[in-house]
């Protein structure tokens, strides 16, 4: 995987003494005005660190959450400006706007070497609307604009996309590593290569599996999606949530995936409850008995040996999504144990961001992964094959 990403990035120019507009994707968790989890900033460092060590003015803009266009100090970006500093170990000014003169007098007052973080872009329409005339006021802040913000790189906006038509736009770090990693994957994967796809919606991964479907050697499916596929395949889930509308879609992947020689793993057995709540009974049932008032709200113990000796024999793997409620511990089982067991695989493991990078996250084994991305929707988009505009409005390499 050391492929160039097809951009130019931040080690292709000469950034000392250069003021620099670098657009990092901050938007974290925060809790009771404090940073919650700040995974996102520190993956954010090394472009900083770089950027700061070779001389260049780091002038540092993110969107926090979605004000939809109205300054909300709840999403105010100054506690993330405190957590970067300490991270840092270096003090990190911090503009009350990102346009207009607190911007304006932030970029003027650093010197090299120095970082600022501007207040939240979503705080003006014309971050979400790509504005032209908002992009270009970004733009009048810096000489040079590095996009590190790879969480926010299938968003069109005026920071992520727009700006690059006035400043000479490169990648970060982060943005190099994430595309590199996703893109390698989807486009040559080592074989045998296995996707292990969870979540609620099948919906919302539809596009992802047919993209990968012929690359792919295994195919593993877990979460509420599963049950859309078992119906599909003549299973009666009982109470489960199924997505009927796409049963015909379900139907036509599995035969599509034995026409290309897939293998397809789904569920044999499950953590099925009366309903969904922290004090719901669970018990665990096999797939061919199941209960008629019962939802599956995990994938069993008997499922997740399947899926261990499934992925045994792979080469890489990409997993993207729960395969249960794992907010609750009683439907947990399945995403930590399968987070245990790839963990332990010789293989390439590469992690989708979102809800799959926190089951990581808290497994405690992020290390153990070849990769985990910052970007829920952005790693999605990137499995379905389509170009990020985040990625596309930088300069070619
Ligand atoms: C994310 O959290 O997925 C990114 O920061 C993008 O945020 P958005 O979905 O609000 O554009």
């Amino acid at each position: 995987m050391t492929d160039g990403i097809g951009k130019r990035t931040v080690r292709d120019i000469d950034v000392a003494g250069e003021s620099v507009l670098l657009r990092a994707d901050l938007n974290v968790p925060l809790d009771n005005g404090a940073v919650a989890d700040d995974t996102r900033i520190r993956e954010s460092l090394p472009t900083i660190q770089y950027l700061v060590e070779n001389g260049a003015s780091v002038l540092v803009c993110s969107h926090l959450g979605r004000p939809k266009g109205e300054r909300n100090p709840d999403l105010s970006l100054a506690p993330v400006a405190e957590r970067l500093a300490e991270l840092l170990g270096e003090p990190v000014a911090f503009a009350e706007d990102c346009i207009g003169p607190p911007a304006v007098e932030a970029a003027k007052a650093l010197g090299r070497g120095e970082v600022a973080l501007l207040e939240n872009l979503r705080f003006h329409a014309g971050e979400e609307a790509n504005d032209r005339v908002f992009a270009a006021t970004l733009g009048t802040l810096a000489h040079v604009y590095v996009n590190d913000a790879f969480g926010a790189a299938h968003r069109a906006h005026a920071s992520t996309a727009g700006v690059a038509a006035f400043l000479p736009g490169v990648a970060g770090l982060l943005l190099e590593k994430e595309v590199r990693y996703l893109g390698s994957l989807v486009a040559d994967p080592p074989r045998p290569f296995a996707a292990i796809v969870g979540g609620a919606k099948v919906s919302t991964k539809i596009a992802a599996i047919d993209h990968l479907l012929p690359k792919l050697d295994r195919l593993l499916v877990g979460g509420g999606m599963a049950n859309t596929f078992l119906k599909a395949s003549g299973v009666d889930v009982g109470a489960s949530l199924v997505e009927d509308d796409l049963l015909d879609m379900a139907r036509d992947i599995l035969a599509r995936a034995g026409d290309a020689g897939v293998t397809v793993s789904l569920p044999v057995d499950a953590v099925v409850a009366t309903g969904l709540s922290a004090d719901a009974h669970a018990e665990t049932v096999p797939i061919d008995a199941f209960p008629p008032d019962r939802m599956i709200l995990d994938v069993g113990p008997a499922t997740l040996a399947a899926f261990e000796a499934a992925l045994s024999v792979a080469a890489a793997v990409v997993w993207n999504g729960p395969l249960g409620v794992f907010e609750l511990d009683q439907f947990a089982g399945g995403s930590f144990g399968l987070a245990r067991a790839l963990a332990e695989l010789d293989a390439t493991t590469v992690v989708g961001g979102g809800e799959t990078a926190a089951v990581v996250a808290r497994s405690g084994l992020a290390e153990r992964f070849t990769h985990v991305s910052t970007g829920g929707g952005a790693s999605l988009e990137m499995l379905e094959g389509r170009e990020l505009p985040g990625v596309a409005a930088l300069l070619d390499a």
